[in-house]
């Protein structure tokens, strides 16, 4: 029989790159589509203030589209409800969300996004900018996917097939966007590199097929992902904070691998390390899944073991069933599934967590889990709404 103290560590406080947050729960990111023109609003400041409030340490922010022309659009449900962190009134938005969750007693990462080959041409922002990605191929189409069915053909349509110019560009734009998050008074950096995105589409050897330097085996694969990482680093200075979020699996394609082996892993986690990553969020469905035959070790242990930086674990913290297996069947139970959360980070697998859909239902999840209440449950409509 669990009691509420055997959730302790996750109410330890926590040190990264030399800020100390009071505990150990993020709240994941997670795109809404509330930013009308591209503008965080009053209303997605609450949101967020509305979390910090409730006990959660960190809020890393939903994906922002970087300074560059094809960083989102269509690909991420409404383009005209992403936000971005380039123009005045997207700058004084932000301000705005980090002080009310600095006033919320919180800490707030921005995660930078560019969509790649996920953004539809025409759509975003800058419609007439070309959609990007490593060789110009969103990836195989007869994959397990939730790819939207109504824009594959749109998305599985060659587009452009990144130049070393382009590479150079979009690096500089993450460095650029970085600085500007750190004048706005963000606490640190998060990276966009899962899901199937663009820095993700280097990584994957089914849309990467470069010859040059940034295709081939692992460490080639991982060379963008590392100067953009170096680019940040080089703007915000050697003490803000940077989280990186990496994935095997692609919406592309639910059951895909980067890494076939640990120590493929390890050469892409060690490349990251060396460029300036101070932790690894490592994106899975369920946190507690082995990640690889022959260990019952969780991606985020692999993260932490491998690279020796601190890692993030996250998937179904909280809840009975997967972020797609819950939006298919309208939602998911309360499962006390942090108990072995707080097992697992009390024997070093891993730092902190990160909360997804719990969050979204219930911003008083941390103080509730706590004090052994049972919080909300997660129902599909709950994402219909920014509360
Ligand atoms: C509505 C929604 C939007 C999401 N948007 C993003 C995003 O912008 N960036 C990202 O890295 N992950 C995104 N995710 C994935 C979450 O960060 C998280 O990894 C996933 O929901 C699993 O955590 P959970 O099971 O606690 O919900 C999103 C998830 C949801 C539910």
């Amino acid at each position: 029989m669990n009691t509420p103290e055997d959730l302790e560590p996750l109410f330890q406080p926590l040190t990264i790159n030399g800020l100390t947050l009071p505990n150990r729960l993020a709240m994941a990111p997670m795109t809404r589509g509330f930013c009308p023109g591209n503008v965080p609003t009053e209303q997605v400041a609450a949101y967020y203030r509305r979390r910090a409030e409730g006990g959660t340490a960190l809020l890393i922010t939903e994906g922002v589209g970087i300074d560059h022309p094809s960083s989102v659009g269509i690909g991420a449900g409404s383009a005209e409800g992403v936000p971005v962190l380039y123009g005045d009134k997207a700058i004084a938005g932000w301000k705005k969300v980090v002080s009310e969750v600095h006033a919320g007693g919180g800490f707030i990462f921005p995660q930078l996004w560019h969509q790649g080959p996920f953004r539809l041409p025409g759509t975003g922002p800058v419609p007439t900018a070309e959609s990007i990605s490593p060789s110009g191929t969103w990836g195989p189409t007869d994959r397990r996917t939730n790819a939207h069915a109504e824009y594959m053909e749109a998305y599985s349509t060659p587009h452009k097939a990144m130049t070393e110019e382009d590479i150079s560009d979009v690096i500089a734009a993450y460095g650029r966007s970085a600085a500007v998050a750190k004048d706005i008074g963000f606490d640190g950096i998060a990276i966009h590199g899962a899901s199937g995105y663009l820095i993700d589409t280097f990584l994957w050897p089914e849309t990467n097929k470069r010859t040059d330097r940034y295709g081939g085996d692992m460490a080639a694969r991982s060379r963008f992902a590392a100067e953009v990482v170096r680019a940040i680093r080089e703007a915000v200075g050697p003490t803000m904070p940077i989280v990186f979020r990496f994935a095997q699996w692609k919406q592309q394609d639910f059951d895909a691998t980067i890494a076939e082996t640990p120590d493929e892993l390890g050469i892409m986690l060690n490349a990251l390390t060396d460029a300036g990553v101070d932790m690894f969020d490592a994106s899975t469905l369920y946190f507690n899944k082995p990640a690889f035959a022959d260990s019952p070790l969780p991606l985020a242990a692999w993260a932490k073991k491998l690279s020796g930086k601190q890692s993030m674990a996250v998937g179904g913290i909280g809840l009975s069933d997967s972020l797609f297996n819950s939006l298919s069947i309208g939602g998911a139970q309360v499962e006390k599934n942090y108990y072995e959360a707080a097992e697992r980070m009390a024997k070093g697998e891993f730092d902190s967590l990160a909360i997804g859909r719990a969050l979204i239902s219930d911003p008083e999840w941390p103080q509730k889990v706590r004090t052994g209440q049972e919080p909300a449950v997660f129902r599909r409509e709950d994402l219909g709404q920014l509360v």
